[in-house]
């Protein structure tokens, strides 16, 4: 038995920081069968487009995927592959937990929150054009509908009862944006009323800046759409340690996909020194998304025990200033190879915070005989 997974190892560090969790996931003793295809930059120059129909095809086919950060080039050049995957495989659900581990790499030891950001259309849906011949204007359109609004808002609502979280806040900013952050905010009191056993709020997004700045502790589960929650969960990743830590998940009907909040860090690009924890923990949720509990909890006590132990921690965690103890930096490869080693060997009966993200309707594991 084994499971089929789609692999994209993506641009600049991605290919390092796949090949970490995919050694993580290999001391895991889950049998899974990586199915490796590429988008981006390298399909560009092999096959003419950043998104050949084979990835398409091969994430349809198994229903999980482990994705590595895909470059888009600024300003100009192809749209956004991620965005264009989101869209056509209508994985609506974007989930990024923020959880500070072993009190590391961060000023806010105790943070645990979870951003929950409707994926496939706001500001992202592409529809934007030049006003005139020069360029001296310009329009993008921001399309909120009610039934994308209700699915986004019936997932948080769903996930924070599956997950035991303490409150669902959702952000807009209804007050300047009069249709479009209207009809968000009426979809959510509506949703909110269907969940009266979850305590729930609102908060305009320029103000839930700055009171996850000051009192972050004050918040759990957070909804709101594409844009917000894309600079929420930065954000959020930045106040649990930063971006080298903080994972994600995408979720459609049927379809899951796991990849880092982060980007292609082409500065660090084939030079292993990325923080390899981003894509660990994505995996980590993939296995939970599996139903590979006890694979996921060995992976991220293992995560946990190597940055508290910090003594083979990457740059991003051995900065001065935000840790207990200064060490040398170590390479993404042997931050991997200490994480995957730990793997067999960590102690479970250690209660950590875990954040399982499973979807509430999750598709069943592409489990083969
Ligand atoms: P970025 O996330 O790549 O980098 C932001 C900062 O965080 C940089 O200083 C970078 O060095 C650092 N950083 C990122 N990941 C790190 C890691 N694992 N370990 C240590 N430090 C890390 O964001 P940026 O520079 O805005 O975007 C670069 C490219 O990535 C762009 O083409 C962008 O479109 C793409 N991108 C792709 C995403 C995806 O595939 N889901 C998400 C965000 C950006």
């Amino acid at each position: 038995m084994s499971y089929t997974i789609t692999l994209l190892p993506g641009d600049g560090i991605g290919p390092e920081v796949t090949a970490a969790a995919q050694l993580v996931a290999a001391a895991t003793g889950v049998p899974i069968r990586w199915e490796p295809v590429e988008a981006g930059e390298k399909a560009v120059a092999s096959a003419g487009t950043p998104l050949p129909d084979a990835v398409l095809e091969s994430i349809r086919k198994n229903r999980v995927a482990l994705k590595g950060p895909l470059t888009t080039p600024i300003g100009s050049g192809f749209r956004s592959v991620n965005v264009a995957l989101r869209q056509q495989l209508d994985l609506f659900a974007s989930v990024r937990p923020a959880r500070a581990i072993a009190g590391e790499g961060t000023r806010y030891p105790g943070i645990d929150l979870v951003v929950v950001r409707e994926a496939t259309e706001g500001l992202y849906s592409g529809v934007e054009h030049w006003v005139d011949r020069d360029h001296s204007a310009a329009e993008t359109v921001n399309v909120i509908t009610r039934k994308a609004s209700d699915r986004i808002l019936r997932f948080a609502f769903e996930y924070a009862l599956k997950h035991h979280r303490r409150r669902v806040t959702a952000v807009h900013k209804a007050n300047i944006m009069k249709t479009t952050g209207a009809l968000f905010q009426t979809a959510f009191r509506a949703m909110a009323e269907r969940y009266p056993q979850v305590p729930s709020d609102e908060r305009l997004v320029d103000n839930m800046c700055m009171q996850l700045v000051k009192k972050p502790e004050e918040y759990d589960v957070i909804v709101t759409t594409n844009l917000f929650g894309d600079i929420l969960s930065d954000l959020c990743a930045g106040l649990a340690g930063g971006l080298g830590i903080a994972p994600g998940a995408l979720f459609g009907e049927t379809i899951a996909m796991f990849e880092p909040v982060h980007g292609s860090a082409p500065k660090y690009a084939g030079q292993d020194k990325a923080n390899p924890v981003a894509e660990i923990l994505s995996l980590e949720l993939l296995l939970r998304h599996l139903g590979e509990r006890e694979a996921a909890d060995r992976v991220f006590h293992a995560v946990w025990e190597t940055i508290a132990e910090k003594k083979v921690v990457t740059y991003d965690l051995a900065l001065p200033g935000y840790t207990s103890r200064p060490v040398p930096p170590s390479s993404c490869s042997a931050m991997a190879a200490e994480i995957a080693r730990r793997v067999p060997l960590v102690d479970l009966s250690v209660a950590l915070t875990t954040s399982g993200v499973d979807a509430p309707d999750a598709a069943d594991p592409n489990l083969e005989s």
